[in-house]
């Protein structure tokens, strides 16, 4: 059976937690529905528990394009409709560079960008029928930045920069904008895990972002929906950083 195909329905992946769920929210209370497409159920089932009639959930793994097809086509299928997309699908490894295998680089690839194209393509056909439609993929400071111990991951994230900017050329006659996001550091269970590994010490950080603070998951979200929705309107293919002016910051010097 379909769901009320009045609303607007978006798909995150990732959207059972952190940034993507953040997103979900958002979307549901402007009286949308969200679809969340992640790897954990166990993390699906919580925040779905969270987000209550707005959303439905589906264990989705990004890395594996039947997987992501199958997603999409439940999309079709319950919910007719598709209007937006948000790929916040990610994972976090540092490591040194010298060391890294070809698997754990490729991994991390496969993960973050070859995910998002995954993605991007099978919610095309949705999007293209639909005659309107949204992309909001998540890049990082890491698409714009050298960052040591990060090779696979900003490889990664200046390639979904690149990727969102070709859609978004590709795909404009179509109605179909695609932007992207680049948070600097967001408290979410990601940087959470590798604060608690040592790998991360947010004190630096801090001291380095002209804020002064890391963001607030809801902080990026509503970015994210401002791009995922008309008010941006005339905005394609731009990767707008979420990141305290951090990049921007030249004062290194006091
Ligand atoms: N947290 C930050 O500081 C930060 C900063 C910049 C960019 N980002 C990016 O934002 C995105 C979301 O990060 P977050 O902090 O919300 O992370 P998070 O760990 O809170 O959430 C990520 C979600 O992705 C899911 N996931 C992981 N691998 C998957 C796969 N193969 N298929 C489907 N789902 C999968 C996880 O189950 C999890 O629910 C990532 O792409 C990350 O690189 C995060």
């Amino acid at each position: 059976m379909k769901n009320n195909p009045q609303l607007p329905v978006a798909a995150i992946t990732g959207g059972a937690s952190g940034i993507g769920l953040e997103s979900a929210r958002r979307w549901i209370a402007d009286g949308g529905r969200a679809v969340l497409l992640d790897l954990s159920r166990s993390a699906l089932n919580k925040a779905l528990a969270e987000l209550g009639g707005g959303a439905r959930g589906a264990v989705v793994d990004v890395t594996d394009n039947a997987s992501v097809l199958a997603g999409f086509q439940g999309i079709r299928e319950t919910e007719g409709r598709l209007d937006a997309v948000v790929n916040s699908a990610g994972i976090a490894r540092p490591g040194p560079s010298s060391e890294v295998s070809d698997e754990d680089f490729t991994r991390m690839l496969d993960i973050h960008l070859t995910g998002a194209m995954r993605s991007c393509r099978a919610a095309y056909p949705l999007l293209k029928e639909n005659g309107r439609g949204t992309i909001v993929n998540l890049a990082s400071v890491a698409a714009l930045t050298g960052m040591p111990g990060r090779a696979s991951y900003t490889t990664a994230k200046a390639g979904i920069a690149g990727l969102t900017r070709t859609l978004a050329v590709e795909w404009a006659p179509l109605g179909i904008r695609v932007n992207a996001v680049g948070p600097g550091y967001v408290r979410t269970a990601l940087t959470d895990a590798l604060v608690t590994e040592g790998k991360l010490d947010d004190a630096p950080i801090k001291a380095r972002t002209p804020l002064g603070r890391f963001a607030e998951p809801a902080e990026v979200a509503e970015v994210i929906h401002f791009l995922s929705t008309q008010a941006s309107s005339y905005v394609n293919g731009h990767l707008l950083m979420v990141d305290g002016g951090m990049t921007v910051d030249g004062n290194w010097y006091s």
